[in-house]
């Protein structure tokens, strides 16, 4: 089997396997990505060959799109007191279950759908599992566009290698919320919280592609099936 595809089964296996935690009249946050997107739609099947009556909470405009599209229904963050269920991918998770988001660009409503669920679940392919976040990946930082070349200038101080996230045309990327997004390479992260902390002081960044304490189960998905590992991550904070 091809690298791509190896992955590609390794997904859908994940996308399976979390979307039979689903039970009847959940609010369930669909994440946003290829591996989420699988899932949502295994859980459009299972609403036409079961009739699974649920609630979804998309976390972008494409995921909203493909839900609809497979007969899900759907309620807005705001109009939810609060997700039962939360699935999505990650970019990468180490081994204390933190993780990096953002490639997509969905990573604000991703962040905010997370933090409002009973229980997340990480959804991923081995490849996504790292020793140490950061070697391979920038973090995702979504910035306010007016402004954002000073902003930029202040990731910098901190450290940061930084890339404003441009599209395959070279336009600059803008979000579903109206933001860009700066790649902040931090190839030598050794403290996420501590980052973290210091990333959300800048003013003008609205969120950050790094999801601490928002796993409780983690899904791998392999070419032969899918393990899922209920997590003791450390609780974040940052959800009060
Ligand atoms: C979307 O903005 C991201 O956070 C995705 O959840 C993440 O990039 C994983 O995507 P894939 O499942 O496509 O790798």
């Amino acid at each position: 089997m091809s690298v791509t595809l190896e992955a590609d089964v390794a997904k859908a296996h994940a996308a399976r396997s979390a979307a039979g935690l689903v039970e009847p009249g959940m609010i369930v946050g669909l994440g946003s990505g290829s591996t989420a997107a699988l899932m949502v739609k295994r859980l459009g099947e299972r609403v036409a060959e079961e009739g699974l009556e649920f609630v979804g909470v998309p976390t972008s405009v494409s995921t909203a799109e493909l839900a609809r599209e497979v007969g899900i229904p759907l309620r807005d963050v705001d109009d939810v007191p609060s997700v039962d269920l939360n699935i999505d991918g990650a970019d990468e998770i180490d081994p204390q279950y933190r993780m990096i988001k953002g490639r997509g660009g969905a990573l604000l409503r991703e962040k905010l759908v997370a933090c409002i669920a009973k229980r997340r679940v990480t959804i991923v392919s081995p490849e996504k599992v790292v020793s140490r976040l950061g070697a391979e990946m920038p973090v995702p930082v979504e910035v306010s566009r007016l402004g954002h070349r000073h902003v930029e200038q202040r990731l910098k101080k901190l450290g940061a290698t930084t890339t404003l996230r441009r599209t395959p045309e070279g336009m600059i990327f803008v979000t579903d919320g109206g933001n860009v997004i700066i790649d902040c390479g931090f190839p030598a992260l050794a403290d996420p919280e501590t980052l973290e902390a210091g990333l959300k002081a800048v003013v003008g960044v609205f969120e950050t592609g790094l999801f601490l304490g928002l796993c409780d189960v983690l899904v791998i998905g392999r070419p032969e099936g899918a393990e899922q590992i209920v997590t003791r991550a450390r609780r974040w904070t940052g959800c009060a």
